[in-house]
């Protein structure tokens, strides 16, 4: 019941200046209930990966080829899509051209101007401050001294338990941008990020070079990783990261359109590329995650956070982070997902589902002698809201189960210590 106003206001919050889409789904993310398939810590991809039949089933008919071009079996003129399409303003669009790929497989940036950088094209030059007016721009680093943004991408993995059950151990949230493909293909990972609070944010449908797809095919690739992820978990993120990080100012007035900020990092761990770039090694990575952890403790971030590029691509790059995750909590004071250290508290439409403000969370961590300041920090505007209005006390309620200590704390301004 609670739900469905919940919806209602989420809907009504959109109408504004939103486009024509068709997100669906039968799932409250507020109530997720894992299949029950079995379980394994194995690390034979064989036995880990065995197949399971979805809760959610994908009629394929209905979507883009798995891991084929989002435009692929149909899906670019497709009635709904077509209806997408044309709730479009396209004599808006800014007009950089398609880019291409090099012989190498490399983007070909032969007579761009990378000085001068007009697209604000983050392969060419990292800017992230676009150049156009009316486009979100780009997050990517956390802003509170002392921060380790965490971040997995091209999840979920087929995996069904081992890596989420050590982040819910360790009570760790991260982000998690997850592959269209992947969300069908393997629902229950999907579906565990959610229950488990993680934030998760869009990672597209076939994993590639956005500046080197049409328009068309940009829109078909942010829209069904969307409309996939809200139909097997009941979110539809605000947020997501192009692979490779690359995107323009096209790319991005495009994901604007339906309400999408990108996030990319500053810091890459190349935690793919070991034993498959040349050069790259176990060493080369662990190497990287060193260096990154020691930035935590030579003022490297006294003033600022950063935000960590790592994967959740298979069980080396999983087992890279955990064995390194220890030595990350010594040496940051904090260790977060990016909507908690944005405070960005609603990162999905479905309004219901929020997350701390970066003082609350704090304040859920804190001990004796920070803890009074930021408890005080984290009586917010949400708690008193949440009196007031169903969705706010939906969202409450969502809160109060994600964490609730500090929901308590925010409540009454008390220190909590954990
Ligand atoms: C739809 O996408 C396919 C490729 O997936 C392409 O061959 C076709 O030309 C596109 N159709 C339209 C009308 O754009
Ligand atoms: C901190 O450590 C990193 C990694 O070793 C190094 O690159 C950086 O220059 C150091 N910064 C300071 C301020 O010492
Ligand atoms: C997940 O991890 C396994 C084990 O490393 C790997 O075989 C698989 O390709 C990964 N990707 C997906 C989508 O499951
Ligand atoms: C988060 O909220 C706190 C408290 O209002 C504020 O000090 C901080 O600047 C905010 N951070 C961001 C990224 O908005
Ligand atoms: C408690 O907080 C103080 C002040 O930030 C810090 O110096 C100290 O190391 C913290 N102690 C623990 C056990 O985290
Ligand atoms: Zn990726």
């Amino acid at each position: 019941m609670v739900w469905k106003i919940a919806l209602a206001a989420a809907t009504a919050f959109m109408g504004a200046n939103a486009v024509t889409t068709n997100y669906q789904s039968t799932v409250d993310p507020l109530n997720i209930v894992l299949p029950d398939i079995p379980q394994t810590t194995s690390l034979d991809s064989g036995v880990q990966c065995t197949y399971y039949n979805s809760p959610n089933a994908i009629v394929p008919s209905e979507w883009p080829t798995v891991w084929g071009s989002a435009t692929s079996n149909g899906m670019n003129t497709s009635a709904e899509f077509t209806a997408l399409y044309n709730s479009i303003d396209w004599t808006k669009a800014p007009n950089f051209p398609v880019r291409k790929l090099n012989a190498a497989g490399g983007l070909d940036m032969t007579g761009y101007d990378g000085a001068a950088d007009p697209a604000c094209w983050w392969s060419a030059s990292t800017c992230k401050t676009p150049k156009t007016a009316g486009i979100n721009a780009d997050l990517y680093a956390c802003p509170e001294p002392d921060v380790w943004g965490i971040t997995f991408d091209d999840g979920p993995n087929c995996s069904h338990n081992a890596f989420y059950d050590y982040l819910e151990k360790e009570k760790q949230k991260a982000t998690m941008f997850y592959i269209g493909s992947n969300v069908v293909n393997w629902p229950y990972g999907a579906l565990r990020g959610v229950k488990d609070g993680h934030h998760i944010a869009g990672h597209t449908w076939s994993h590639k070079m956005m500046t080197t797809l049409t328009n068309q095919e940009v829109l078909a690739e942010l829209y069904y990783t969307q409309k996939a992820i809200k139909h097997v978990t009941g979110i539809t993120p605000k947020h997501w990261r192009p692979a490779l990080g690359d995107l323009d100012d096209r790319v991005r007035w495009i994901a604007t359109q339906l309400d999408l900020t990108a996030i990319l990092w500053t810091l890459d761990t190349f935690d793919w590329a070991a034993n498959v770039t040349p050069g790259i090694t176990e060493q080369t990575v662990d190497d990287n995650y060193e260096a990154y952890i020691k930035m935590g403790t030579n003022g490297s971030y006294a003033n600022s956070g950063n935000i960590v590029l790592s994967h959740e691509i298979n069980d080396m790059t999983m087992q890279f982070f955990m064995k390194h995750y220890p030595e990350i909590k010594k040496a940051y004071s904090h260790v977060m997902d990016v909507a908690t250290c944005m405070n960005i508290t609603q990162p999905y439409v479905e309004s219901a589902v929020t997350f701390p403000t970066f003082d609350q969370a704090v304040g859920s961590t804190t001990n004796t002698s920070t803890g009074a300041s930021s408890a005080s920090g984290a009586t917010t505007p949400g708690a008193a809201k949440a009196s007031t209005s169903p969705a706010a006390s939906a969202a409450a309620s969502v809160y109060t189960s994600l964490n609730g200590p500090l929901f308590i704390a925010a409540l009454f301004g008390l220190l909590v210590l954990v």
